[in-house]
């Protein structure tokens, strides 16, 4: 098997052979081979022409970095007020009334819902046509909570799981969730407007529906919901996604932590190998002593309830959430979707687990732009499909649907219900490929082909041409090529090609499997700053360019980021460093504004590391106040010069 190098030494520079090259590039890397197809043919060159930044530095210290001619406003913190009359953030007072009326902790996914200057609340439908791009609601997620840097007095993060008193889980509940807040941008940057009649938080006592085909069933009912359609809250709110019709999407995806007790101990097998495959442990955080129905002993159908996606409109602070059954139950990291005129809306999903599977959505009716209550409901009557990315670059959507193949009562599935709430083991039985931990999935609004963030993998066992390191510690990303030409492309089509569009790492390490892998392979073709490893989210901007929010560089020495990159041209997957955290943080949920100017981030988790405590963390961001804990934040990124960002 020749080395990476020397194969790449006698490849001409020719764009015709550059996809075919990189891919089988990729392949030797890892000790494989297979007959990967082109890459997606959009625009050729489009997609770079607005990544003209000066690139920053890799580097690990307690400060963000931007671009010289770039500023960030600090936007939102754990803590700050959503309405007027709360006093100034101060942790040791904060009590559950207070936090549920403040931003709430470990901000993730990002949506910006624009705000027609003529409409009111609960006019979800003007304002879901709106491009305004200097006010809108800001939609985040809340994914988890550190009470070791939340409250004083922990030692450890061990201590604060274990023993946290009932006063602080009442916090925690009510940190975790969402946020609505409205922002608008001045003639002194980006501010929340506090008392906005938008504002609302959502948290784990928020009540909600559970819809669609496994609503009801018997798995999903508990005492104080016998007939399985109501449920308080939702927890582990990872990314997420939005529609056209002006909802939002949120993931539930590491629920399993939430769940306290000993599956061993319940009599049914199949809630046995359900709970254990969610993590839930008698180890697990002790919500449950407080908030019995987090006691699997107590309500062992309670985490059914949990690992969906949720819709909501932020448009209307009345409005109730919905647990959407039709996606099926696993880690969600989010869903996005692919909406185009009188075809079905396409939604893509990764369950962010090791070797878990890449889903897709097709709705049994098409979208219809101007009929806003018969698209409300496309996300609830639809199928449901795993991928299977064969080792020739081919690949195929396998639906899941009760009675199909072997997903029939002689492998344990009573019903539709049985498929959804088990999605993971119907995907499995019916041959889908299990991935290196996808997480977000998105679509190229101008070469309209899908990316799927897959982090990392260390405990793969066997791989494939799809996942082709045996041990995977720096990720990669999958480039999905619907079927059909450019501006035809069917997402709804029962087949696929795809590619290796990328390998994170560094392209000069000498251990094949960290060894990164990047455009056109050439040696010195990526910069020593634009390497990055473990791809998390995505984000598209409106020409195309790609932008990766990352979740574990600092294994490799430097600060989680984003790292933008066209898609095609001459630059393709050629990324340049734009973003970086301070220490401990990952970056979460870059969104743009509909106009380019603005980039909003997520930090999450910032001076999270062994020892780091409220009463001696690793730094202070964003504060640097001694009063103040570190506190995970949203920014708003734009030029000084307010033009596009990235431009
Ligand atoms: Fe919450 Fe998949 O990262
Ligand atoms: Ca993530
Ligand atoms: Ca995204
Ligand atoms: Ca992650």
């Amino acid at each position: 098997m020749p080395s990476l190098e020397n194969a790449m030494e006698d490849k001409p520079k020719n764009p015709a052979r550059r996809t075919l090259f990189k891919a089988i590039g990729a392949a030797t890397a890892a000790g494989v081979t297979g007959n990967i197809l082109p890459g997606c043919v959009g625009k050729k060159g489009d997609t770079g022409k607005n990544l003209a930044f000066a690139e920053i530095p890799h580097s690990l210290d307690a400060q963000h970095h931007l671009p010289t001619g770039y500023h960030a406003d600090i936007l939102l913190r754990w803590g700050d007020p959503l309405f007027a009359g709360n006093t100034p953030f101060a942790p040791e007072k904060l009590t559950v009334t207070e936090q549920e009326k403040r931003f709430g902790y470990n901000n993730d996914f990002i949506a910006y819902m624009p705000l027609d200057a003529d409409a009111g609340p609960g006019e979800g439908e003007r304002h879901s046509k709106s491009n305004n791009s200097a006010r809108g609601l800001l939609c985040v997620n809340h994914e988890y909570t550190q009470p070791h840097l939340m409250f004083s007095g922990y030692k450890d993060e061990v201590s604060a799981v274990r023993g946290v008193p009932a006063e602080h889980v009442a916090v925690e509940q009510a940190a975790c969730g969402h946020t609505i807040v409205e922002v608008e941008r001045t003639g002194n940057g980006w501010r929340p407007v506090l008392d906005s009649p938008y504002n609302r938080r959502i948290t784990l006592h928020t009540a909600m529906a559970i819809t669609g085909p496994a609503a009801g069933d018997r798995r999903l009912q508990t005492t104080t919901d016998p007939d399985g359609k109501r449920v308080f809250g939702t927890v582990g709110n990872c990314a997420g996604g939005k529609t056209p019709w002006g909802t939002v999407l949120i993931a539930e995806e590491g629920f399993g932590g939430a769940f306290q007790g000993n599956p061993d101990t319940i009599a049914d097998p199949v809630e046995v190998a359900n709970h254990r495959a969610f993590g839930i442990h008698p180890d697990n955080r002790n919500w449950g002593d407080y908030d019995r129905r987090f006691d699997i002993g107590v309500e062992p159908n309670e985490p059914n309830r949990f690992g969906w996606m949720v819709e909501y409109d932020p448009y209307d602070p009345a409005s109730q959430p919905r647990k959407l059954t039709s996606l099926g139950r696993f880690e969600h990291e989010g869903f996005t979707l692919v909406s185009k005129p009188d075809r079905p809306i396409v939604a893509y999903g990764g369950d962010d687990d090791e070797n878990q599977f890449v889903y897709r959505y097709v709705s049994r009716r098409q979208y219809q732009p101007d009929d806003y209550a018969h698209n409300r409901d496309l996300l609830s009557d639809g199928t449901l499909y795993a991928g299977r990315f064969n080792d020739d670059g081919s690949g195929r959507w396998l639906p899941l649907v009760f009675g199909r193949g072997p997903l029939t009562e002689a492998n344990g599935f009573r019903n539709q219900a049985d498929v959804l709430i088990d999605a993971r083991r119907a995907a499995r039985l019916v041959g889908a490929t299990p991935m290196d931990r996808p997480e977000d999935i998105e679509t190229n609004p101008v070469n309209d082909c899908t990316y799927v963030m897959l982090t990392r993998n260390t405990k793969r066992s066997g791989t494939n041409n799809a996942n082709p390191r045996p041990r995977n510690p720096t990720g990669h990303v999958l480039e999905i090529v619907p079927p059909g030409r450019h501006g035809e492309r069917n997402h709804a089509a029962g087949t696929f090609a795809w590619n290796i569009f990328l390998l994170g790492g560094n392209p000069n390490a000498e251990d094949p499997e960290e060894r990164g892998a990047y455009g056109e392979q050439l040696p010195g073709i990526v910069s020593a700053d634009g390497w990055f490893t473990c791809p998390d989210n995505v984000a598209f901007d409106a020409r195309g360019g790609m932008w990766v929010a990352t979740d574990g560089c600092e294994k490799f020495g430097f600060h989680n980021g984003l790292w933008a990159m066209p898609t095609d041209g001459d630059q393709r997957a050629i990324p340049k460093h734009f973003f970086g955290c301070p220490e401990g943080a990952e970056l979460c949920g870059p969104e743009f504004t509909p106009d380019g100017k603005t980039l909003f981030v997520s930090v999450q988790h910032p001076a999270d590391r062994s020892g780091s405590t409220f009463d001696n963390p690793l730094h202070r961001w964003p504060d640097n106040d001694p009063a103040l804990p570190p506190r995970p934040s949203v920014l708003a990124i734009y030029r000084r010069d307010g033009k596009i960002v990235g431009s």
